[in-house]
């Protein structure tokens, strides 16, 4: 038993199988919906259901209804949905691929960097901004951002946030030595920057959420764009911005980049900006409606963010791009 997905304002349309969900359907079908966890935690996949059911666990749910889960939602009846966006994807892009540990540092005690090289005259396509799987032999998979540019093709550089009792970011990172091999899946994700659009960009990112902003922003600088970028990067401490000397560096050499710190719990000796990161974009950028945001890090912070953006400061909502990095052990 196959169903029909529409999407609401296009031509779009392709079947789902019976127990698929709409992003398994959609995907299966060449498309690309907005997603991050996968496991309707992050919010990121939220769809208007114009009409037709469908079900989310033991829950039906008849349209119309607002804020569905469509990375849960499988269609009991042919359906009518209005994602925030989408997109064709190219199915043949992901590859496994045997990387191997070429450097693992600690700039804090919180936040690891790894860098990986991959086999000689292996390449990996991505784009700036997204994020690859590592995975292991036990079935173990977890999501990490690029943090290098797609310019460098030939290696993953990932900053990974260590989690009490975490599998990868706790045990794993541990015992990884210099040329061990690690398995990864490359690459995933809706977050990556758009280059269809000249509007001047925001980026937000907590914590590790650095990386991602820092592919995008390594991209524009090798591609010798002009284009405006103001980086918010918010973390407790000032030791939580594990790599503050690289966007410092990059606003003093690019005219086009600016870079704001913003400190949640700041000691007397901080002189920078204070508070909620994303209330300092607000308080200096009242109106948001010719921009465009890139969000990445804590899902909590990201929720506000998007909320406070789009009825605050008349951002656009399809003009909101996030990665919120949910934990995949929970
Ligand atoms: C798209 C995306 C991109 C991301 N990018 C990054 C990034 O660039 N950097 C980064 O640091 N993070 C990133 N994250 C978040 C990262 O994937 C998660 O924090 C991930 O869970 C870390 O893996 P881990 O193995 O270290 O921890 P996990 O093993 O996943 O543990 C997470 C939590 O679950 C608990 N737990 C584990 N197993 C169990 C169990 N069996 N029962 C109960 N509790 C359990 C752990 O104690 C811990 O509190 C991203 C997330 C997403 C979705
Ligand atoms: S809630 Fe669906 S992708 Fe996170």
């Amino acid at each position: 038993m196959t169903y029909n997905v529409a999407i609401g304002h296009s031509d779009i349309a392709f079947p789902a199988d019976r127990d698929e969900t709409v992003l398994d359907a959609a995907e299966r079908a060449g498309y690309s919906l907005p997603y991050s966890c996968r496991k309707g935690v992050c919010s990121t996949c939220e769809a208007g259901l114009r009409a037709g059911t469908v079900e989310i666990g033991s829950r039906s749910i008849e349209g119309p209804a607002s804020a569905v889960l469509l990375c849960r939602a499988k269609p009991k009846s042919d359906i009518i949905v209005h994602p925030r966006r989408i997109e064709r994807r190219d199915v043949s892009a992901t590859k496994v691929i045997d990387a191997w540990v070429f450097r693992l540092s600690w700039p804090t005690e919180e936040v690891a960097t790894l860098l990986l090289r991959f086999p000689v005259s292996i390449r990996a396509k991505f784009k700036a901004g997204q994020y690859l799987r590592v995975k292991s032999p036990d079935g173990m998979a977890r999501n990490f951002s690029l943090a290098n540019a797609p310019q460098e093709s030939d290696g993953a550089q990932l900053h990974i946030r260590h989690i009490d009792g975490g599998h990868f970011s706790e045990a794993v990172l541990a015992g990884l030595k210099l040329g061990d091999r690690v398995r990864i899946e490359i690459p995933f994700g809706d977050f990556f920057l758009r280059e269809d659009s000249d509007r001047p960009i925001i980026c937000i990112a907590t914590g590790a959420g650095f990386a991602p902003v820092k592919s995008m922003i390594e991209y524009l600088i090798r591609r010798e764009s002009t284009r405006a970028v103001r980086l918010y990067w918010s973390g407790r401490q000032a030791q939580d911005l594990y790599m503050r000397e690289l966007p410092e560096k990059w606003a003093a050499k690019w005219p086009w980049f600016e870079f704001v710190p913003v400190l949640t719990n700041a000691d007397a000796s901080w002189s920078g900006r204070k508070g909620l990161v994303h209330r300092a974009v607000l308080e200096d950028v009242p109106d948001l409606s010719n921009f465009q945001v890139y969000a990445s890090g804590n899902p909590l912070m990201i929720r506000k963010a998007r909320a406070d953006f789009t009825r605050e400061a008349g951002l656009p909502e399809d003009q909101f791009f996030a990665e919120p990095f949910v934990l995949t052990g929970t």
